[in-house]
């Protein structure tokens, strides 16, 4: 319980405690641990109120509002995607969440988002890809080098133990920026002039494109047996990445399927086409790879667990690096029937300032 004088008060994490956050913990000890509540999380589906996310759709992009609760606690989280906000000098993705007390309904944490999707994007990505990677895989390539792409990276290589990537993305300063930003991390990287010269020896491609229509990233011809692909950037109706062929070849995982149906590549796909829930890969009753020449996908379209696993994990870190402020964000009067009685002792406070 907190402090009856502290209620009001809620920890609120910036954007710039959060980098401090990142940097104290260490990127990649932090994509480990946040890993842990993301798997923690999927391997306690059952308990979780599921929902696919509202969207609100504009000729541009989304605006998305993302729930769930596991009964003891509620999370939500306000996400957009206008991929044509990078050409004006702004995020394709900007976010920030919320989570509460499920007892009281009091808020406990509001956090930026933006920087911690990234994370939790990247996290989830990782820790599926270690049920469906092919075993000892090494290389990843990765087509779309925006603002997702570097965590990708130091996930796959905090969790998978990835050493080499290949990079490419239609705007070559896209590819130089990322390679520039992870030269410090310790990776072989491979610059690369096409989306299928990227995919040459790669047992994992991550897409990871911003463009609102359905695009074709990779063609069938690109994708060799025994290929993991985490297909990231085809989230939204009308927004893919990949070739139908390749989703005919594969064995598609997914998170959930009632909101990928709807975002996911799988919207290609007719509605009762057969598809793996992650959740029951993780807790062991449906494999995940059972050989080494199977061609796996991960329709990943981000789901309100994870961000739920990530505004748990933030709040746990609250107490051990005080990385945040307390915002006054709730009317909290000792009397709670006197709001309005509040509301009267400020005017009252404020009168005798100004006399
Ligand atoms: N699945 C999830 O959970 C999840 C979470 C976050 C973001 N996303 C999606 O990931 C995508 C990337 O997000 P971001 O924040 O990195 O966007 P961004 O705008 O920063 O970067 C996207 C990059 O893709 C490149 N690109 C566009 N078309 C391409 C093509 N045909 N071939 C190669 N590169 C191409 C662009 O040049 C750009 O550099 C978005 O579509 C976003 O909606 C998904």
């Amino acid at each position: 319980m907190r402090d009856r004088t502290t209620l009001n008060l809620v920890p609120f994490v910036s954007v710039d405690h959060m980098m401090k956050l990142v940097l104290k913990v260490g990127i990649e000890e932090f994509l480990k641990e946040l890993s842990a509540y993301v798997e923690e999380d999927f391997l306690r589906w059952e308990k979780f109120d599921k929902t696919p996310r509202v969207a609100s759709h504009s000729h541009d992009g989304v605006i998305e509002l993302m729930p769930t609760s596991d009964g003891a606690l509620y999370g939500f989280k306000y996400v957009n995607g206008h991929p044509k906000n990078m050409k004006d000098g702004l995020q394709t993705v900007a976010a920030f969440g919320m989570l509460s007390d499920v007892d009281t309904g009091y808020p406990m944490l509001l956090t930026e988002m933006t920087i911690l999707t990234a994370l939790r994007t990247a996290a989830t990505s990782a820790v599926v890809a270690k049920y469906l990677a092919p075993e000892n895989a090494q290389t990843m390539a990765i087509i779309g080098n925006g603002a997702q792409s570097e965590f990708q990276a130091l996930a796959f290589k905090a969790l998978l133990g990835i050493k080499s990537l290949r990079l490419y993305d239609i705007d070559p300063s896209a590819t130089e920026k990322c390679k520039q930003n992870l030269a410090g991390f310790g990776f072989e990287i491979t610059t690369c002039t096409s989306a299928e010269d990227a995919a040459q020896g790669a047992q994992i491609i991550t897409t990871v494109t911003a463009d609102k229509q359905n695009a074709t990233i990779l063609t069938d011809n690109m994708i060799g047996s025994g290929i993991h692909i985490n297909g990231v950037g085809g989230d939204c109706p009308g927004k893919t990445e990949m070739h139908k062929d390749i989703l005919l070849r594969s064995d598609i995982f997914v998170e959930y399927p009632p909101q990928t149906r709807i975002e996911g590549e799988i919207q290609q796909l007719d509605a009762d086409h057969p598809v793996i829930e992650m959740w029951q890969v993780m807790n062991g009753t449906v494999p995940g790879r059972r050989d080494q020449n199977q061609i796996t996908l991960f329709d990943s379209v981000g789901f309100a667990t994870e961000d739920f696993s990530a505004l748990r994990y933030i709040h746990d870190k609250l107490k051990s690096t005080g990385l945040y402020e307390n915002l006054d964000l709730l009317a909290d009067p000792d009397e709670p029937r006197d709001l309005f009685g509040m509301l009267l002792r400020c005017e009252k406070k404020l009168a005798g300032e100004a006399a």
